[in-house]
């Protein structure tokens, strides 16, 4: 049985003094959770996000990495400055990193391999615009995707990464996937992963939904067999986290 895992990603909100107080209104409400409760946030916040939950069940993650190791690369932060800031997480590969900072699939490769490498954990995004899905290449932009970054992967970290399907049509937009559209998708990354790996690995990976995940449709959405958890922006943000929080109890 796969452990929930529910992600909040803070994207470019909150500054220290703002992470550290919604720590404190968010750590009562999700410590009674049966999942995984990871926060993504700000490189600038998670030394005191990291201090503000210390010793609950919140693990805290990046929002991105570079994949050399250190060096002349203004404005990028390396796997060792996440560890040792306190990060186990890191996403990798997100719409708007690949949107707006024209991360390719093969930077995306090159960040997964480092990132396991040091031994943080990835949450690698993929997902469709809403063009490609009319279009009906959904799936084989999202195999590409995921095939690319999951290129030169060995099958024993493979395990190690989750997979956040993000449709870029729901993102931010309050427009969610259908749980049966989500289901289907990540049914789909299953099927890709034991194609690659074998049934093993992909029985023991986990994928995640998000997009306009909430409290009102979150318990729809974890509730299909092949979605494992959310990555929520927006809602995480708020107390409605903890309601996502403990909605697989
Ligand atoms: P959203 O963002 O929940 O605000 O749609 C999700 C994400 O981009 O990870």
């Amino acid at each position: 049985m796969r452990k929930k895992i529910i992600a909040g990603n803070w994207k470019m909100n909150m500054t220290p003094s703002e992470a550290k107080a919604l720590c404190e209104t968010l750590k009562p409400l999700v410590a009674g959770s049966s999942a995984d409760i990871v926060f993504c946030v700000p490189a600038i916040d998670i030394v005191p996000v990291v201090e503000a939950v210390r010793g609950t069940n919140i693990r805290v993650g990046g929002e991105n990495l570079y994949f050399e190791d250190k060096g002349a690369y203004t404005g990028e932060i390396s796997a060792d400055m996440l560890k040792d800031a306190g990060a186990e997480y890191v996403i990798i590969g997100h719409s708007e990193r690949r949107g707006y900072f024209a991360e390719s699939d093969a930077d995306i490769n090159k960040k997964l391999k480092k990132a396991l490498e040091k031994g943080l954990n990835p949450i690698v995004c993929c997902g469709e615009s809403l063009e490609q899905r009319e279009q009906g290449i959904c799936f084989d932009w999202i195999r590409m995707q995921l095939k690319i970054a999951f290129d030169g992967i060995s099958k024993e970290d493979a395990e190690k990464v989750v997979i956040a399907y993000e449709p870029i049509w729901a993102i931010g937009t309050g427009k969610t996937a259908s749980a049966d559209q989500a289901e289907e998708v990540c049914a789909a990354i299953r099927e890709l992963i034991s194609e690659l790996y074998g049934a093993k690995t992909a029985e023991c990976i986990r994928i995640q939904y998000g997009g306009s995940m909430n409290a009102g449709n979150c318990r729809e959405l974890l509730g299909k067999p092949n979605i494992d958890g959310g990555l929520i922006g927006g809602a995480s943000l708020k107390a409605e986290f903890g309601e996502i929080a403990n909605s697989g109890r």
